[in-house]
């Protein structure tokens, strides 16, 4: 089917990533689930976001947090049911919000049908589904490590083999190299678009193909950064998947397939293009994590931004993200000043030319909160504890007011909330002029009305003094945006034209109309048009 690219929503829209446990708590028995999604809708609109990514909500035994899915077509009870489900589906579309599935192909959880089968015995029809192999000399198959430390080899008594996972020994890897294995997935994930969903968030899809001969990785990448070395992940043929599973959606109008790229080191643009293939045929696109890792920096910024643009396919879409669930959240990465660092982050990423995607909180400054071991529920924290403290601390309950436990349950949550909670919540935020979320929504709604920041070229100004500046031009709409990364006044020189204010971080320094020199504040960013247009 051929779909209009050019206005297609989930290049315009503004992405809202929720970690469904702790969202919102309909059934008061601490976990946050889908009836809570459902309630949470108007605030949704409210904010002004086009789409909502949920992470998985499928049946799993929540070894890795839903990461594990044992049945793919039911909800986990702790979210509902599939009625909860399908009534989410109908609500949101009726707001005009869409709604994109976590979708997790490299791996199942070791409960699934598929893997007890494929475990039973070393002729069972199944055994091929998942990737099975003999020790060599009492060793593992081969030197491979798993993401989350150790060997990626389990072995299984049963039938003196090693089964490969490039998580926890309780996400066993799938072999998408066989075709029954693979037909009977694209069945699950085609029960989900005939369902109705919008798109999905395909989890670490770039590791799906393994080396056929499952030749070593080399030692000294495997000793810096476990499975860089691209044997276990990045192979020619998981390219091929890719395009076929874009055929599979291309069978249903409108829909979208969000790549996340996992990489060590992380920040490889280049590679993130890649997944996009000719920028008609594979995803629509991909997370690339080059920001997450950057220094606080115009010219870094710039420079991550300008190398993804100039890797992406001609026809290729960017997004663009700072926070999620597996890493810190970014206002809690960025050091000093970070409530105005968040905020200027946020002008940028409404401003770029891609897609934004927000992970829920960050639109009010939820900051990620130290807990204690015995409060923990990442196996990955769990294990590496203290050298590191797992990803919980980036998932705790939404705060939605100054209630007890957020206003998210009426009993005690499953993560301990942010101390901070009285002061950042959503219906303070609402009520304060000038908060970091009525920000947040007049930005979504600056990006709404001005189609330059929809869909306009991006053109890079250059930095200098610690300063970004860009603009977005479409037709004789043209934006400028300034952004002082500095923690200083920085005057910034205007081209000899007339100006008028979008918007700033500083209402206060607000003026009608803006001459050739600016003073900006400290962090301040602001966003301009052009009044008197060149001939
Ligand atoms: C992805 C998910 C992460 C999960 C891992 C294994 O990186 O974002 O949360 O643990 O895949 O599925």
């Amino acid at each position: 089917m051929s779909v209009d690219n050019e206005f297609i929503w989930w290049k315009h829209g503004v992405i809202y990533h929720i970690y469904p446990r702790s969202y919102f708590d309909s059934s008061n028995n601490g976990n946050g689930d889908i009836r809570g999604i459902i309630q949470k809708l108007p605030y949704l609109n409210r904010l002004g976001v086009d789409a909502i990514w949920l992470s998985p909500v499928y049946d799993s035994p929540l070894h890795d947090n839903g990461y594990d899915i044992r049945d793919y077509r039911k909800i986990d009870k702790i979210f509902g049911n599939l009625d909860d489900f399908k009534e989410l589906l109908d609500k949101a579309h009726d707001n005009d919000i869409r709604v994109i599935m976590d979708m997790v192909l490299n791996h199942t959880s070791i409960e699934h049908p598929w893997f007890i089968e494929s475990r039973s015995s070393i002729d069972n029809p199944k055994r091929d589904w998942y990737l099975w192999r003999k020790g060599k000399n009492r060793f593992t198959p081969n030197n491979w490590r798993s993401a989350f430390g150790g060997s990626a080899w389990e072995y299984d008594k049963h039938t003196d083999e090693y089964y490969l996972h490039t998580f926890f020994k309780e996400q066993p890897d799938l072999n998408w190299r066989n075709k029954s294995m693979r037909n009977a997935f694209f069945e699950e994930i085609r029960y989900w678009l005939d369902l109705g969903v919008d798109g999905f968030r395909l989890d670490v899809i770039n590791m799906i193909i393994k080396d056929k001969k499952f030749r070593n990785n080399t030692k000294i990448f495997n000793l810096l950064f476990p499975n860089a070395k691209s044997f276990s992940r990045n192979r020619p043929k998981s390219y091929k998947i890719v395009r076929k599973l874009r055929k599979l959606t291309n069978n249903y109008p409108n829909k979208t397939l969000i790549g996340e790229i996992y990489n060590t080191p992380p920040g490889n643009s280049k590679l993130v293009a890649s997944y996009l293939g000719n920028g008609n045929d594979s995803l629509n696109m991909a997370f690339d994590f080059s920001i997450f890792f950057k220094g606080w920096s115009a010219k870094k910024y710039n420079d991550a931004i300008e190398n993804l643009y100039m890797e992406l396919p001609d026809k290729g879409w960017p997004c663009f993200v700072f926070s999620n669930h597996d890493l810190n959240r970014s206002i809690s990465r960025f050091g000093s000043h970070s409530e105005k660092k968040a905020l200027l982050t946020a002008v940028l990423m409404f401003t770029l030319k891609g897609t934004p995607f927000i992970y829920y909180g960050e639109e009010i400054g939820m900051k990620n909160i130290k807990l204690r071991k015995s409060k923990l529920n990442d196996p990955l924290g769990k294990k590496y504890w203290p050298l590191f403290k797992g990803r919980d601390g980036s998932r705790t309950p939404m705060q939605w007011n100054n209630q007890e436990h957020a206003g998210f349950s009426k009993v005690k949550p499953w993560l301990p909330v942010s101390p901070d909670f009285t002061t950042t919540n959503v219906e303070v935020q609402e009520n304060m002029a000038n908060s970091l979320l009525r920000n947040y929504q007049t930005l979504i709604s600056i990006r709404k009305k001005y189609p330059s920041l929809l869909k306009g070229d991006w053109k890079s100004k250059g930095t200098s003094n610690n300063i970004m500046s860009y603009q977005r031009n479409y037709g004789d709409e043209i934006m400028t945006i300034i952004l002082n990364f500095s923690s200083k006044n920085k005057t910034y020189l205007l081209s000899n034209n007339q100006y008028r204010y979008i918007y700033t971080t500083h209402p206060e320094t607000l003026t009608d109309m803006v001459t050739t020199t600016i003073t900006l504040q400290p962090f301040q960013a602001i966003i301009l048009e052009l009044i008197n247009k060149p001939k």
